[in-house]
């Protein structure tokens, strides 16, 4: 072979192998968010430079550039990099989203640099919706402002759950360490109420490259990775949904009589040929015969592709219906509770009717009711606020009602399914962004209750005890004490020395511990969102019949999620449903580790972790909160005796006085 084709061949087939290997990389979105003037776009400008990713023609340009509108006195200026509009650079601010696409020999990276004016709060939620990560910088003179506390709302709003705090601008502050630490300490405070799964804060000078791409010399007290580092090493790997199969038909595809195509994008799960799926709408099943990317015929599709399917029956499927497996369907409902991030300048009005777009359907929606505002800063509620609506940039709580049922999840167990646009009908203007938060009814709630509702021909069928003669029996009135928090936080500990005392009093009372409940009556259950609403139903149905038979339940369950103990409480019955907060913080339950299950977890052996790579949702409203951690037993006992008291629960003196 002559020299030059050798060389040829080389090149094709190391440009090959290079591409090849630029496939396999994964790709970690992220945004970068602050306050104006806090130096995003330097910040990205850095990244490039130093990661050498700026065309020398560029660089030549940006050198020009920086010699007319920098800020830097003629020297290279890295924010005329990314602030791409002239109309932007005269007037030093950035208004658009601008996408960045770039990649290192580890990952590849795509940028969404947003603007930090108060007024473009929308392009940030558009930015944020699809990011694994987020950079909230700050400027080391200003610490944390009003701007970083909404950004981080609404990022963890959007479910993002890694988050770097980059405290720009050291140089301006002498690189002082305990100003860092301060900023850091008050934003771990103010985060630790949102659900971040990792925080990192990382001090940086992006206008000198420290600790951006290189280790800074300036700050040798800082230990830990440069930006670059961590954004290259951060574990994404449990952020996408590969669970629930959702596929939301954009267009059927019928060139002629033989070929009639749905075409939509994966929303979540993964799709194969021989899936049985069922058309949400109208429960009409029917199973996967092809699955076609382009004119390519797969096995087998996973979120986010873009796919046309066919399907071995002609049933009735139009655009806007959602695919999923039977046994696995979303919420089917009108009503829902939604946060809604309110953009227009004219403000929501209860009572009003605006377009909703959520998937690929569009559907006539009633703003029910404002439940509240948050107010940003202290996170807290504003229950009666001056001003009934949301005014532009406020967040708030809503009920909603849609015209007609409309299939979707909860925003946190899958964001494409769980959020959408509210549009006013007269100016077309988006005037809001929502996200789901549970369906505002109990049935819908349960997808297996939808698939086995119960048969038609069943009568309830009641004792001849009555239930006060049983209770009577048992000396207890029979409430459900429902205990939830982490893995390891003590629920059982507690659950049990409660079973007991009580034992010693005299007074019965029956326990449901998670992890009995999985060796037999949920053994065939896993930790999958729906899984765990399923196990939850079950405990929730068997506390039930034994409430019913007079007996007071002490429950041990992780149950982490808000609407499931919702659907408890409604099963149980409200009145006689009380919600026990073991509040144990996770750095703790992580570090007494004592199954051995939280180094797992990190180690990446099991998925869905409560804590690690699944989230763990508290409860607002507990009858009680127990930090197990600080509180000895003994004085967890009493409370929870106290709390039994002043509801009455004692049917009779105790054969030994309750020491309480
Ligand atoms: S729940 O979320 O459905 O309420 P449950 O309380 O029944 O959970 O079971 C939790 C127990 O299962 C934990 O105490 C732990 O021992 C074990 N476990 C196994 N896998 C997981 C997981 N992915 N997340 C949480 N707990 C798990």
């Amino acid at each position: 072979m002559p020299l030059a084709e050798s060389a040829r061949q080389l090149a094709i087939s190391d440009i090959q192998s290079y591409l090849a290997e630029h496939e396999q990389k994964d790709l970690l979105r992220f945004l970068t968010c602050g306050s104006v003037d806090d130096g995003k776009s330097t910040l990205i400008g850095r990244l490039f430079y130093d990661c050498k990713l700026i065309y020398e023609d560029q660089l030549t340009a940006l050198l020009r550039d920086s010699q007319i509108h920098g800020t830097t006195g003629g020297s290279f200026d890295p924010a005329l990099f990314t602030d791409g509009l002239k109309a932007e650079r005269e007037q030093g601010i950035t208004i658009d989203v601008a996408y960045r696409y770039f990649s290192t020999n580890r990952r590849k990276f795509i940028i969404a640099d947003c603007p930090g004016h108060e007024q473009y709060t929308r392009n940030m939620a558009t930015g944020a919706s699809h990011c694994n990560l987020a950079i909230i910088l700050v400027d080391a003179r200003n610490g944390i402002t009003t701007q970083t506390r909404r950004h981080s709302f609404i990022i963890s709003l959007l479910g993002i759950r890694h988050v770097v705090l980059a405290v720009n601008k050291m140089d301006l502050v002498q690189w002082s360490a305990e100003i860092f630490h301060n900023i850091h300490r008050e934003y771990t405070d103010f985060a630790s109420r949102l659900q971040f799964t990792d925080l990192h804060a990382i001090p940086i000078a992006a206008l000198h490259g420290d600790n951006v791409v290189q280790r800074s010399q300036n700050m040798p007290w800082y230990e830990g990775p440069t930006l670059l580092s961590h954004l290259e090493n951060v574990n994404i790997s449990a952020d996408r949904n590969l669970v629930d199969l959702r596929f939301p038909v954009q267009y059927v595809i019928r060139p002629n009589l033989e070929f009639r195509g749905y075409a939509g994008t994966i929303a979540s799960g993964i799709l194969r040929t021989g899936d049985e799926v069922m058309v949400v709408s109208s429960a009409r099943r029917s199973r996967v015969r092809r699955i076609l990317i382009g004119n390519k015929e797969v096995s087998h599709a996973q979120a986010p592709l873009a796919v046309t399917i066919c399907l071995e029956d002609e049933i009735d499927i139009s655009r806007g219906d959602v695919l999923a497996h039977p046994n696995n369907l979303p919420c089917y409902d009108t009503d829902v509770e939604a946060m809604l991030i309110w953009f227009d300048s004219s403000p929501s009005k209860t009572g009003a009717v605006y377009w909703a777009k959520i998937g690929t359907f569009t559907v006539p929606v009633t703003l029910t009711k404002l439940r509240y505002k948050t107010d940003v800063n202290s996170l807290r509620k504003i229950e009666n606020p001056p001003n009934p609506g949301l005014e532009m940039n406020e967040i708030g709580r809503a009920h909603l009602t849609f015209h007609r049922p409309v299939a979707f999840d909860p925003y946190r167990k899958n964001p494409p399914l769980g959020s959408f646009i509210l549009i006013d009908r007269l100016t077309n203007n988006t005037a809001a962004a929502g996200i789901i938060l549970d369906s505002a009814t109990a049935d819908s709630r349960s997808a297996l209750s939808r698939i086995h509702p119960a048969s038609r021909n069943i009568q309830r069928e009641s004792s001849l005890v009555l239930p006060n003669v049983k209770s009577s029996l048992t000396g207890l009135r029979p409430f459900t004490l429902w205990f939830t928090g982490l893995s390891g936080s003590g629920k059982s500990t507690i659950a049990k020395l409660l079973e007991r005392r009580l034992a010693q009093f005299g007074y019965l009372s029956a326990l449901l511990d998670g992890d009995n409940l999985r060796h037999g009556l949920c053994r065939d259950l896993g930790f999958t969102p729906p899984e765990r609403s399923e196990n939850l139903r079950r405990a929730a149905e068997v506390a039930r019949l034994f409430n019913d038979n007079g007996i007071l339940v002490i429950t041990s369950f992780i149950s982490p999620y808000q609407a499931d103990r919702a659907i408890a409480r409604e099963i149980i019955g409200p009145d006689r449903f009380l919600e026990i907060y073991i509040s144990t913080p996770l750095h703790i339950c992580e570090q007494r580790d004592v199954k051995g299950l939280y180094a797992r977890a990190r180690a990446g052996e099991i998925p869905f972790f409560t804590g690690i790579s699944d989230p763990y949702e508290p409860p607002t409203n507990p009858h009680l909160t127990i930090p197990a951690h600080e509180w000895p037993p003994e004085e967890s006992l009493r409370r929870i005796l106290l709390l039994l008291r002043s509801h009455g629960a004692f049917l009779r003196e105790a054969p030994q006085e309750p020491n309480i």
